[in-house]
């Protein structure tokens, strides 16, 4: 009986930028009211984890980073009534507080609530629930996954099917809906259309799988890592690019390709330049352009005004733009029915302890998703 006590367990710990993370013990507090605590069981390692310990996008540290994952409930707050003890779980960046101005519109999902945007790293009362070496440690976007056990708040938390194998569907926490939703809900891509997808990694090819869902004739994908390609085409991909085999832009590349533009592209990167190639990829008059990609913290996306006044459009979303405790639960669903391919985005499993590894096959571009098991 853990209930009501703090769990000392094992965690890796971000205490700098540049660093290798550190696996040490931390003590991690009850869940207080309308928060829930959670038994780590996989993790994916994204894009996102990777550009904080990069350095590229900012929140506090120390922290325990992670935010791909899936679990068991081991104990819930006061109040908490839509999980119990036992539930399966994924763990969500984006709450569902059901409440607010975006959670009580039709279309909007970035729940006021959420710590995603611009991060500060604690939970809703301005405290932490993990401690190591009797120093607080933060969160990362109210999930925190790369531990034994972490607390979120039930507003975070999808409980998701008996039956869903946790060791598969913890990238259905992210990476999935991300790029999948950014397909079918962001830009609702259309049947036999022309599509760019700008980075090949895990948000990438679950774009392409939406893409392909949708009905696009021809996905063009594009990634400076040739190693990427092979995987993709088999995804769905019709033609690949590496922009460092070109003299010109990308873009005009693209343009040329397609003879007026594509309908529909989508950056899964996080960088400005591939941004603005992304933009530029898309037909002048009718193209829709999604940005998906995290960018650099404090950057800005500089485009002559003209590029839009064309007719083209330029989105964002967030986690796919779904409604994340009502509708990943049915993507879920959708996996366990074979709908949707998770399991050949996940080109490898590793021990949790072994995660730098894992990082280290992120950076070096040899995996789409890498899941940690603990
Ligand atoms: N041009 C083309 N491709 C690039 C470039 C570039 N300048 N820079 C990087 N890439 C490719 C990488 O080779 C890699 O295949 O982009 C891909 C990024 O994939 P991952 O590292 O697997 O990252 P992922 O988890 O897919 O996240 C991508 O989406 O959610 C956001 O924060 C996340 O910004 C990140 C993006
Ligand atoms: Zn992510
Ligand atoms: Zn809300």
């Amino acid at each position: 009986e853990t209930a009501g006590k703090v769990i000392t367990c094992r965690a890796a710990i971000a205490w700098t930028i540049n660093a290798p993370l550190c696996i040490e013990e931390v003590e991690v507090d009850p869940p207080k009211a309308g928060e829930v605590r959670i038994k780590i069981i996989s993790s994916g390692i994204c894009g996102s984890d990777n550009h904080i310990l990069e350095g590229k996008t900012k929140t506090p540290l120390p922290a325990i980073l992670g935010h791909e994952g899936a679990g068991v409930v081991e104990s819930i707050g006061e109040g908490v009534s839509s999980v119990k003890p036992g539930d399966k779980v994924l763990t969500i960046t984006v709450p569902q507080c059901r409440k607010c101005d975006s959670c009580l519109h039709a279309k909007g999902n970035c729940c006021l609530k959420a710590d995603v945007i611009y991060p500060v790293g604690l939970m809703l009362d301005g405290t932490t629930r993990f401690t190591c070496r009797g120093m607080k440690v933060h969160n990362l976007f109210g999930t925190s996954t790369f531990t034994e056990y972490t607390v979120m708040h039930e507003i975070s938390v999808a409980k998701i099917d008996d039956a869903a194998p946790l060791e598969k569907v913890c990238i259905l926490a992210c990476g999935v809906p991300t790029g999948y939703g950014a397909a079918v809900n962001t830009a609702q891509v259309t049947p036999g259309s022309t599509c760019v997808v700008f980075g090949l990694g895990g948000v990438g090819s679950a774009v392409v799988l939406g893409c392909r869902a949708a009905g696009a004739a021809r996905i063009i994908g594009i990634d400076i890592n040739e190693r990427k390609f092979a995987r993709a085409k088999a995804l769905g991909v019709t033609d690949c690019l590496n922009p460092r085999n070109f003299k010109k832009p990308i873009q005009q590349v693209v343009v040329e390709m397609t003879g007026v533009g594509a309908d529909f592209t989508f950056e899964a990167i996080g960088t400005i330049e591939t941004m603005v190639a992304a933009l530029e990829s898309c037909n002048l008059s009718y193209g829709v352009c999604v940005i998906i990609g995290v960018s650099p913290t404090g950057s800005q996306l500089s485009v002559d005004p003209m590029k839009l006044v064309s007719g083209r459009t330029l989105k964002g979303c967030l986690l796919g733009e779904y409604k994340t405790r009502d509708h990943i639960p049915l993507l879920v669903e959708d996996y366990m029915k074979k709908k949707i391919d998770v399991n050949s985005l996940i080109t490898h499993s590793l021990p949790f302890v072994k995660i730098n590894e894992g990082f280290e096959l992120l950076r070096s571009g040899q995996c789409i998703r890498c899941v940690l098991i603990f």
